[in-house]
């Protein structure tokens, strides 16, 4: 992979809005502000001798590498010596993170800007990877309400372009960021796998045919594919300044700004909060893999539940904010109730357990937005 300083990209441009798939650019974005984020995914030695050992000069494609996942998915990549392109169009993040990389680690990282829907960026970024870690994706649910057909078109006919894309260049193995919003509000827990799905918002439906064309890609045209159903996944760099930030970082940023976070429903509603170290770990894990996978679904989670109200009295206390409570609003269309993840399937298959606990991940989120909120886009309302 010797492609990495061609075009630069100008900044002006290089926050798309996900409509135009034809754009594409090539290199390191310029001008955008540094941000601070420390590697997350901190493995053992034992850990990373055997990872690394796959992974070390084998060229890999992160869809979606700009993004809060991907951005963390590639720097524990770079960091296992890996050759790494990202494509992202920027729909919903900003390069700034990929051209820290590019600076420190310019041999090892090339930066596709352009859509997974463009047969030209996609080609361009899959040429020659081993395993594509398959990521972009519009991942908002009151977003997919409102425009079903843009997500239908990104998450569902996009990852079939690139499970496509990934087996006429050769890729061995697609590894596919799967949702367990597949689950739907199905009142049993946890959530395993062999349970039916019953995704209740057009994200959903279009996520969980992601994980249906993985299967078949594997059985149909042998390539080989894992689905990894994230639970709640949250730290540094995860976006806080929209009206469909996750809860952590929006809550982090209200907090920080000494406002009232706000919660739709009760807040009795339970989550399975998952530092982001665990999904990167369960991508380098099934990578890993010397055994066909042939598109099992594998729960990503930490396999534990809390309540949105506990949530924000923790990170209330993280950040050393008394006296503002939650402002209940009615709960959104489209939202489970409660979801936590058996993690044995993973376990068992992958050798994944939880490398992140939830109080240590939550005390290094909080602590890296108390350091950041400015920069990281702090809503300011
Ligand atoms: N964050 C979570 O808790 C969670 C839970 C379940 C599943 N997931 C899945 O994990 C993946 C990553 O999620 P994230 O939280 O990092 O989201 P994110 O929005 O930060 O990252 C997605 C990236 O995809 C890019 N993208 C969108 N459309 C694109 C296109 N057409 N072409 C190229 N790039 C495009 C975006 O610009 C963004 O950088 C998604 O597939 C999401 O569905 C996330």
């Amino acid at each position: 992979m010797d492609a990495h300083n061609q075009t630069s990209i100008n900044p002006e441009t290089a926050r798309g809005n996900g409509i135009d798939d034809s754009q594409q650019a090539v290199g390191r974005p310029e001008h955008f502000p540094l941000v601070q984020s420390p590697h997350m995914t901190r493995l053992t030695d034992q850990q990373s001798k055997r990872l690394s050992t796959n992974l070390r000069n084998t060229v890999v494609c992160v869809t979606g590498g700009a993004g809060f996942i991907g951005g963390h998915l590639v720097d524990a990549l770079i960091e296992l010596g890996a050759r790494v392109t990202v494509i992202d169009n920027l729909a919903n993040s900003n390069a700034s993170h990929i051209a820290s990389i590019v600076d420190s680690h310019p041999e090892q990282i090339r930066f596709v800007q352009g859509s997974i829907l463009d047969p030209i960026s996609l080609s361009s970024a899959v040429e020659g990877a081993k395993y594509v870690f398959h990521l972009a994706a519009l991942g908002s649910v009151p977003k997919s309400v409102e425009d079903p057909a843009r997500t239908w078109v990104v998450n569902a006919t996009g990852t079939m372009r690139v499970l496509t894309a990934a087996q006429k260049a050769g890729a061995a193995r697609v590894i596919y960021s799967a949702s367990s919003s597949a689950y739907g509000d199905n009142p049993a827990l946890p959530k395993i796998e062999t349970q039916a799905p019953e995704p209740e918002s057009p994200y959903a439906a279009s996520k969980l045919a992601g994980e249906s064309l993985c299967r078949s890609w594997s059985t149909c045209y042998g390539i080989d594919t894992a689905c990894l159903r994230y639970f709640n996944i949250f730290g540094p760099r995860q976006a806080a300044d929209s009206a469909y930030a996750a809860v952590i970082p929006a809550f982090l940023d209200r907090y920080l700004n000494n406002q009232s976070p706000t919660i739709f429903g009760d807040g009795t509603q339970t989550r399975d909060f998952t530092h982001v170290s665990n999904a990167v770990y369960a991508n380098l894990l099934a990578a890993a893999q010397d055994s066909p996978v042939a598109g099992e679904v594998f729960n990503i989670g930490a396999g534990h539940r809390t309540s949105v109200n506990d949530l924000a009295s923790s990170l209330a206390k993280l950040v050393g904010v008394t006296g503002i409570n939650p402002d209940l609003k009615p709960e959104r269309t489209g939202e489970v109730r409660d979801s936590v993840a058996d993690i044995s399937k993973a376990e068992q298959a992958l050798g994944y357990t939880p490398i992140t606990s939830l109080d240590e991940g939550l005390k290094s989120t909080a602590e890296w937005y108390r350091n950041n909120h400015q920069a990281a886009g702090s809503s300011q309302q």
